[in-house]
């Protein structure tokens, strides 16, 4: 598969990324090189990508616990007091092999530590493939609170192996799955058609360089999020808030990012019908579609009530305005619509319908 080129980095897959890190790490004369993991891709991806490492660097490796609950400034801390111990400098690289959370994390971590040194990305989950370690946004939660403190920044390289995806389970590729889905209604009607039509998740090499094609033609276009970046956060106003308060209540079980953002673009469908005239026939498939993939999550007056005060910190929000991404039709989306907090309301009735 081609390599894809962003404006300072390229995403390389398969082969080719071995090659290209290799090259590079021999090129670099990095003075350490650092590997962030968590348990389980320290157990199932570490091993198979140093034995792709050809020549003898000083490697270094950092393991932190894993899930969104650790994507925090404390485990920030934890990470920047172990590359100080252990004397990085601004010449040492650090390799982020994981999921979005380890992408996420690792990313910012190397952004701001000592004003910034290299990294490189390794992604394993579908999510942060298709979507997560491309783009160059990096951060953490803030609390519950979804990506409050974050840089833009972009990695040297991204390094895309699908078949880091064999240890992963359907759960999560489900989740990445979302935000597959997510590209096609927000920039290719015929893709999200195809990607419907999917009956497993086992071949997805190719649908995975589409994806990150989609996403970084929107991203070389507006880097920062002035404009058009704004469209891949369709689903993820509400999306995001309610990830945050599963991620907070006690009484709820955990919702994974691609879960969450599922029932967001459902509620984001309902918007987009009417406020932008979004088509009903194009509302009901988005909510089919995802109601056949994800279980339907159960919503009580109160979760809602709690869901929508967490709008408030929505990071598109300006001058105390809640700004939505929605849909003119399937492929065609309208950035900085505001929404009335009825309308929210009667989105959510529409979910549960
Ligand atoms: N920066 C961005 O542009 C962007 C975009 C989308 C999502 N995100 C963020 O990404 C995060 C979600 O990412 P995620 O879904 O990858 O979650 P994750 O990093 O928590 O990974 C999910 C789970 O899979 C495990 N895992 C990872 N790779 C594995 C493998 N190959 N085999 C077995 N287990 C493996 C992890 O240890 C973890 O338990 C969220 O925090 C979200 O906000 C960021
Ligand atoms: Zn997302």
């Amino acid at each position: 598969m081609d390599s894809i080129t962003s404006a300072s980095y390229a995403v390389h897959f398969n082969e080719i990324a071995f090659l290209k890190v290799n090259e590079h790490l021999a090129k670099a004369n990095y003075s350490k090189v650092f590997i962030l993991v968590d348990e389980n891709t320290h157990t199932c991806c570490l091993a198979p990508f140093m034995a792709a490492i050809e020549g003898d660097y000083d490697f270094e490796i950092i393991e932190i616990e894993s899930g969104e609950v650790n994507k925090n400034i404390e485990t920030c801390t934890q990470v920047w007091e172990v590359l100080s111990e252990l004397d990085a400098d601004r010449k040492s690289v650090m390799i982020n092999i994981g999921g979005g959370v380890i992408t996420d994390l690792g990313g910012f971590v190397a952004s701001t530590f000592k004003r910034g040194i290299d990294f490189i990305n390794v992604p394993t989950t579908l999510l942060s493939m298709v979507d997560a370690s491309v783009g160059g946004k990096t951060g953490v939660d803030l609390g519950p609170l979804k990506n409050q403190v974050g840089v833009i920044n972009q990695p040297v390289m991204v390094l895309i192996v699908p078949n880091f995806l064999n240890t992963l389970d359907d759960i999560q590729m489900r989740s990445g799955f979302a935000e597959m889905l997510k590209h096609g209604l927000i920039k290719d009607e015929k893709y999200w058609n195809d990607l419907k039509k999917l009956s497993d998740l086992n071949n997805v090499d190719k649908l995975i360089h589409h994806s990150v094609t989609i996403k970084n033609e929107v991203v070389l276009i507006d880097p920062t999020e002035q404009n058009l970046r704004k469209i891949l956060n369709y689903g993820h106003t509400l999306g995001h808030a309610v990830e945050s308060y599963f991620l907070e209540s006690e009484s709820h079980e955990l919702l994974l990012h691609g879960e969450a953002i599922a029932v967001g673009m459902i509620l984001e469908g309902y918007l987009s019908y009417k406020l932008t005239d979004l088509p009903k026939s194009a509302l009901e498939d988005i909510k089919e579609t995802f109601l056949n993939c994800y279980p339907k999550v159960a919503f009580s007056d109160s979760d809602i009530e709690n869901i929508l005060k967490l709008l408030k910190f929505d990071k598109k929000n300006s001058h105390g305005n809640i700004n939505f991404v929605l849909l003119k039709s399937i492929g065609e989306p309208v950035i900085d619509v505001k929404v009335a907090n009825d309308l929210l309301t009667e989105a959510f009735s529409y979910y549960k319908e």
